[in-house]
């Protein structure tokens, strides 16, 4: 039996009046209540953000709102030619193509924007903001991405440096000796990245902020989206609760629906830390045996940071030894991440 959307209200407003249906849809409203707010300015990112959180932690104490002072950070490391996983200098695809993903979210609007597979911008992050700030779309890829940001007075620009172009010839040169591409040596260490920049912020006033922006995994198929554009698993902003984002293998975090399980786990009342670690379970929950060694440990490494609208920061990597960059009232710094798994049961490359 079908019901037509009146028939459906009329039905479903009986049973509730009869007590039917819980009143809210958040069964324990004690636990969704908004966390106090402490009025600490705090800016986390990945560690390849440690120039960028310095920038958007002064920005936003000079009055800037969160999401543009963190775009203004990330823009440092998408326009630096010599990091090889955002922007400008990212590894390219299989086909020798940079193809850049982004995503953000504004607490006190409640708004998003993302693009993904979009080619010859720089900063994939402002294109992310203006689809969030000019249109009624969350998410636009490939060429209607590239054609939205050129129509925003965006410049096209060749992303392809000579070192990323260097690295995906010798990549393609040593994929099979049979091929017809010469000059593979068994000597050569090839350079791969599955690197990202992540950045949430949160001001004096409580309001929480986040973005995420990726050349992706180095050398993939064309037309692969990673977890940076997706909202939810690359980053996630909830303005009652905090912010959360990623950087490492992002197949894995977009199954994890990672960034918005941090944030939820914020919101049942887990420090950012904690929040963190419990997605690193929630990930390796998700994995595939094909990417577990025989001890059941993963053949890759994921990495969150979480920001607690009062202030509070925190993040963690599969595996000992991931750092991850803050900036608040002691300075800008790099911190070790909290870890599932000691060094020592890294699988062996
Ligand atoms: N986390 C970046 C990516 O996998 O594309």
């Amino acid at each position: 039996m079908t019901l037509d959307r009146r028939t459906f209200l009329e039905k479903t407003a009986a049973v509730a009046a009869a007590g039917f249906l819980p009143r809210s849809a958040f069964p324990d409203a004690r636990a969704w209540a908004p966390l106090p707010r402490a009025g600490r300015v705090c800016v986390v990112a990945s560690s390849n953000g440690l120039r960028g959180v310095k920038l958007a932690y002064d920005r936003i104490l000079a009055g800037t709102d969160t999401l543009d002072a963190i775009i203004a950070g990330v823009n440092i490391t998408e326009l630096d030619p010599t990091d090889q996983s955002v922007g400008l200098g990212g590894l390219p695809n299989a086909d020798g193509v940079v193809q850049l993903d982004a995503s953000c979210m504004h607490g006190p609007t409640n708004r998003a924007g993302s693009v993904g597979c979009i080619e010859e911008i720089a900063t994939p992050s402002l294109v992310a903001k203006a689809v969030m700030d000019y249109t009624a779309h969350v998410m636009l890829v490939g060429e209607g991405a590239k054609k939205f940001a050129l129509a925003m007075g965006f410049r096209p620009q060749n992303l392809l440096t000579e070192q990323s172009r260097q690295d995906w010839l010798r990549w393609k040169a040593n994929l099979n000796p049979g091929d017809a591409w010469l000059d593979r040596r068994d000597d050569v260490k090839i350079n791969f990245t599955h690197g990202t920049i992540n950045m949430n912020a949160v001001n004096a006033a409580g309001d929480v902020s986040s973005v995420t922006t990726t050349s992706g995994w180095s050398y993939k198929i064309p037309g692969r989206l990673g977890d940076s554009p997706i909202i939810g698993a690359g980053q996630y902003t909830d303005n009652a609760v905090g912010a959360a984002g990623s950087t490492g293998q992002g197949e894995l975090c977009i199954k994890a629906c990672a960034s918005f399980y941090i944030v939820e786990q914020m919101r049942l009342g887990k420090s950012p830390e904690q929040a963190c670690l419990a997605a690193m379970e929630r990930v390796m929950h998700m994995t595939e045996a094909r990417w577990l060694d025989g001890r059941g440990r993963p053949k890759y490494d994921v990495n969150f940071y979480a920001v607690a609208k009062d202030g509070r920061f925190g993040g963690a990597s599969l595996y000992q030894g991931g750092e991850f960059a803050v900036c608040d009232a002691d300075g800008a710094r790099v911190v070790k991440s909290a870890y599932l798994y000691p060094n020592s049961e890294r699988p062996r490359e």
